[in-house]
C-alpha cells in the first residue's frame, strides 16, 4: 500500500475575502521506503504542498480541494488534535535552518529524548541509550559528549546532523525535508543529503526530500516530481526522467544543472526568464511564457496531466520532446 498519496491538492490564498490559488490540482506519492525528490525553482509551491500534507499550512491559507492519504487514512479527517499526534511520531519533518527548529536553551540530549520518552514510552535511560546511537548514525563523534551541548555550541552543519537524529527519533514512517541543507556549506550539502536518504532507506522510511540539487536526487531518489508556477508539470522514476525528461521545463532544469556525468561547469544552459509571480493570473500553462516549445494552444488551455509511459505529465506537446531525446 501507498505510504502517502496527495490526489489534486489545492491551497489557496485568502485576503480580504478573496481567494487566490497558489498550489493548483497537485498529485504525488510516496511508497514505503522509498524516496520522492519534489523539484522546481522557488515559489512553485513545494513548501507549501508538504506543509499541507501536515496540516502546517500558515495562517491566511487554505487548503481548497484534494484529498491526502496517509498510512491508509484520510488526514483530511483528522482534528487539530490528532495532527499533531501524528508529526513528530508518524510523520517527521527536517527544515532547511536547523537553529530556528531547535531550541537554543536546551541542550540536544534533552531535545533529542523528549520525543522518545513522549511518544514512545522509552524510560530516561532507554532514551539516552537510543539517543547515543542515533548521533552515532548520523556521524556525530563522541555522542555521549554532545548530548550535554546547545545548539550554538556546534556547526550548522552538525546542528543538521542533530536535526536528522531527532527526525528519526520516534521512528516515523514519513520524513519530509525541505531544502534541508540550502543553509549549509556547499560542500557538506551532498553528504548531508546523502546521509538523509540513506537512513531513510536504511530506516524504512519514506521520504519527501525538497531541493534544489538535482544531480544528488537522481541517485538516492526513487521517483522525482517536477513543480512549476503551483503546478505538478511531471512526475516520473528518476532513472526515467534523468534519461527522458518529457516536459520542456524538465528539460530546462536539467540542462541548467551540473550533472554527475558533466565537467565542472560546461554545457550548462539557464532556463531564459523568471518563475511567475504567484500572484499573476497566466492563462492556458504557466510555462507557456518561458517555453521554447510553446503553441498558441499552450497560452490558450491549461494542460491537462496525462500517462506517458512511466510519465505523469502536464504539456500539450510532451510527445513532441521524445523523438529529439531519443
Ligand atoms: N503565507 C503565505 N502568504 C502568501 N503567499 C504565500 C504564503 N506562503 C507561500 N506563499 C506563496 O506561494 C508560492 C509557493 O510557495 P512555496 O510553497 O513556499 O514555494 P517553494 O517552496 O516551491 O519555493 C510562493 O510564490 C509564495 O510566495
Ligand atoms: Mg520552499
Amino acid at each position: 500500500m501507498t505510504l502517502l498519496r496527495v490526489e489534486n491538492l489545492a491551497i489557496d490564498l485568502v485576503r480580504d475575502g478573496h481567494r487566490h490559488r497558489l498550489v493548483h490540482d497537485a498529485s504525488f506519492s510516496v511508497e514505503r521506503g522509498e524516496t520522492l525528490a519534489v523539484v522546481g525553482e522557488s515559489g512553485s509551491g513545494k513548501s507549501l504542498s508538504a506543509l499541507a500534507v501536515i496540516g502546517l499550512i500558515s495562517e491566511g491559507l487554505e487548503v481548497a480541494g484534494g484529498t491526502i492519504h496517509f498510512d491508509g487514512r484520510d488526514l483530511s479527517a483528522l482534528d487539530a488534535e490528532e495532527m499533531r499526534g501524528l508529526r513528530g511520531s508518524d510523520i517527521a519533518m527536517i527544515f532547511q535552518e536547523p537553529m530556528t527548529s531547535l531550541n537554543p536553551v536546551r541542550s540536544i540530549g534533552a531535545q533529542l529524548t523528549e520525543g522518545m520518552r513522549l511518544k514512545l514510552g522509552l524510560s530516561r535511560r532507554e532514551a539516552r541509550e537510543r539517543a547515543v546511537g542515533l548521533l552515532t548514525e548520523v556521524g556525530i563523534s563522541d555522542p555521549e559528549a554532545r548530548l550535554l551541548q546547545y545548539p550554538h555550541q556546534i556547526s550548522g552543519g552538525m546542528r543538521q546532523r542533530v536535526m536528522i537524529a531527532i527526525a528519526l527519533a520516534c521512528q516515523p514512517k514519513l520524513i519530509l525535508a525541505d531544502e534541508p541543507t540550502t543553509a549549509l556549506d556547499v560542500t557538506i550539502q551532498g553528504q548531508i543529503l546523502e546521509l538523509i536518504a540513506r537512513l531513510c532507506k536504511e530506516h524504512g522510511v519514506g521520504l519527501v526530500l525538497i531541493t534544489h540539487n538535482l544531480g544528488i536526487v537522481a541517485r538516492y531518489s526513487q521517483n522525482v516530481c517536477v513543480m512549476y508556477g503551483g503546478r505538478v508539470v511531471e512526475t516520473a522514476p528518476a532513472a526515467e526522467l534523468y534519461v527522458h525528461p518529457l516536459h520542456p521545463y524538465t528539460r530546462g532544469l536539467l540542462a541548467s544543472v551540473p550533472r554527475l556525468s558533466q565537467a565542472r561547469g560546461t554545457g550548462l544552459v539557464p532556463i531564459e526568464g523568471a518563475p511567475p509571480d504567484p500572484m499573476e493570473v497566466i492563462p492556458g500553462c504557466r510555462f507557456h511564457p518561458r517555453c521554447p516549445m510553446a503553441t498558441e494552444e499552450c497560452s490558450a488551455k491549461v494542460p491537462v496531466a496525462r500517462h506517458a509511459g512511466a510519465h505523469m505529465v502536464a504539456c500539450w506537446n510532451a510527445e513532441l520532446a521524445e523523438p529529439e531525446m531519443a
